[in-house]
Parts: structure tokens; sequence; C-alpha cells
């Protein structure tokens, strides 16, 4: 315990699911931790609430606004003064069945790649300086075993994957040797996010999962704290934590 003491970690979207697991397992682990969301103001407000120890907070900045990205890091830098870990976890999708293609609409396509990509893209460039201080930091992006089958909640999700994880070792190369940058790709977990698939589809993905479990959200957040403070000779790597479920 107390391994972060004195840092500070960001989590984008951390008003549920596996970012508010990840912001409660680094504040047991002692860090000052803020959270961002897009437009869960109480669900945020609640989980920083619920954070063990003091200075946790929370500001609200889109991932597609890089002007709020960038007053965010003006925000950190004069109130925390640094930044040690930036998680990149917030993230657009809903299932739309792969064969249904007028489902998938431009727009909404659009949206999964302004969030998931290049809202990564924005977020590591607003905060690099401050992560580069001080020792230097670590960015973990929040990917999915989707990229890698190609069977996530719809085909461009899996595709925005498959690009963060293709920019985690670009940003890995740009930003060594002061900032590791690594994916963490989780199979299905249990969060809002995939609440609304069909048990039938959850059993399924159990079944052909070695360890015979879902992840939770903890699980995810365990897997990104490893990440942060063990695998410290690791960048540019993508750790899947999906209970074996890509060995088929
Ligand atoms: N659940 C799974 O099975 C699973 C599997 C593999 C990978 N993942 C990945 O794990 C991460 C978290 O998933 P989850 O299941 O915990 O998701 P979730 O329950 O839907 O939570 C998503 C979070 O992202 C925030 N968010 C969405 N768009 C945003 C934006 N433009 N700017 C800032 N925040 C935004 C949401 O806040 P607002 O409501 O305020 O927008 C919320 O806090 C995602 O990267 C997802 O792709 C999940």
């Amino acid at each position: 315990m107390g391994r972060l003491k004195n840092q500070v970690a960001l989590v984008t979207g951390g008003s549920r699911g596996i970012g508010a697991a990840t912001a409660q397992i680094f504040a047991a682990e002692g860090a000052r931790v803020v959270i961002t969301h897009r437009d869960s103001a109480d669900e945020a407000t609640a989980v920083v609430e619920a954070l063990p120890g003091d200075g946790h907070r929370v500001i609200q900045a889109s991932a597609v606004d890089s002007d709020a990205l960038a007053r965010a890091a003006a925000s950190v830098a004069e109130t925390e003064g640094r930044l040690d870990v930036l998680v990149n976890n917030a993230a657009r999708s809903r299932p739309i069945p792969h064969g249904d293609f007028d489902a998938l609409d431009d727009e909404f396509f659009d949206a999964i790649m302004q969030t998931n990509v290049r809202g990564v893209f924005a977020t590591v460039r607003a905060f690099r300086s401050l992560l580069a201080y001080d020792g230097g930091g670590v960015v973990v992006n929040v990917s999915s075993l989707a990229a890698r089958m190609a069977e996530g909640s719809n085909i461009a999700y899996s595709a925005s994957k498959a690009a963060l994880d293709n920019m985690t070792v670009s940003l890995a190369r740009a930003l060594a040797p002061e900032i590791r940058v690594v994916s963490v790709a989780p199979g299905l977990v249990l969060t809002k996010f995939t609440s609304t698939w069909a048990p039938e589809v959850r059993q399924r993905q159990i079944d052909r999962t070695p360890l015979g479990r879902l992840a939770t959200p903890e699980d995810i957040g365990r897997a990104i704290l490893a990440v942060a403070t063990d695998l410290t000779a690791t960048t540019g790597a993508v750790v899947p934590v999906d209970g074996g479920r890509q060995l088929g």
C-alpha cells in the first residue's frame, strides 16, 4: 500500500465502470486522483467523494474538446503541480451487429474515432510536458481485446481500438525515455458499457474464456496499477487482461 504516495494520477472517463474502479485503486495506493468526464457530473462527484485520502477532484473535459483538455492540463499544473500517471480510459461505443452496415452511420463512426483515437492523442498532447517533469511518467491507454479479435461492440469500435494500440507504439517511441506508454486490453468486463448485452451473448463469452469468468472493473484497475508501478521496463506494449479469451 502507499506505492503512489505524493504522486498524481488522472483518469479520463472516471465517472463509472473501469475508470471509477481505477480511480479507487490508485487513491488506495496514496495517489491524488483527478477524474474527467464528459457530461456525468453527478456520477463523477460521487466517485471522487468516495475515494480514500485527500486532494482528489473532478474536471469536466470531453476527450473530443482539445481546448478543454488544454485548460485541464493548465489546471492540473497549477493545482497539483505534477502528473505521474495518465489513464486514457474514456471511450464511446454501442452494440451494432457487424453485418448491419446501415446502422453504423457516418456520424457515429466519426464520433467513435474522435473519442477513442483522436481524443487519446489530444489528451497526451495536452499533458505530455507535465508527465515528462520530475523523473518521467506513464500513459496507460485502455484498449480492448476487440483490437486483436475484431469482435467488439461494432466494427468502428474494434477498428478504433486497433488504431489505439498502433498509436501506443508510436507514442512510446516518440515520448521515450521520459514517458512510458502502454495499452491495457480488457476482454469483456461487466460495466454499464456492456450491461445492455443479451445474457446469452455474455454467457457465450464466458464459455470461450479459459479462466471461466469475465473480468471485473477492479481486475482492469489492478492491471493498470501494475503497468504504472511494476512494469517499469515496458513501453509500446499491449497487456491483455481477458482471462485468456484470445486463446480461443
Ligand atoms: N466494459 C467492457 O467490457 C470493456 C471491454 C474492453 C475495453 N473496454 C474499455 O474500457 C474503457 C472503459 O469502459 P467502461 O465499460 O468502464 O465504460 P463506461 O461505463 O461506458 O464509462 C465510460 C466513461 O467514459 C466517459 N466518456 C465517454 N465519452 C467521453 C468523452 N468524450 N470525454 C470524456 N469522458 C468520456 C463516460 O463519462 P460521460 O458519461 O460523462 O461521457 C464514462 O465515465 C473504455 O476505453 C472501453 O473501450 C471496456
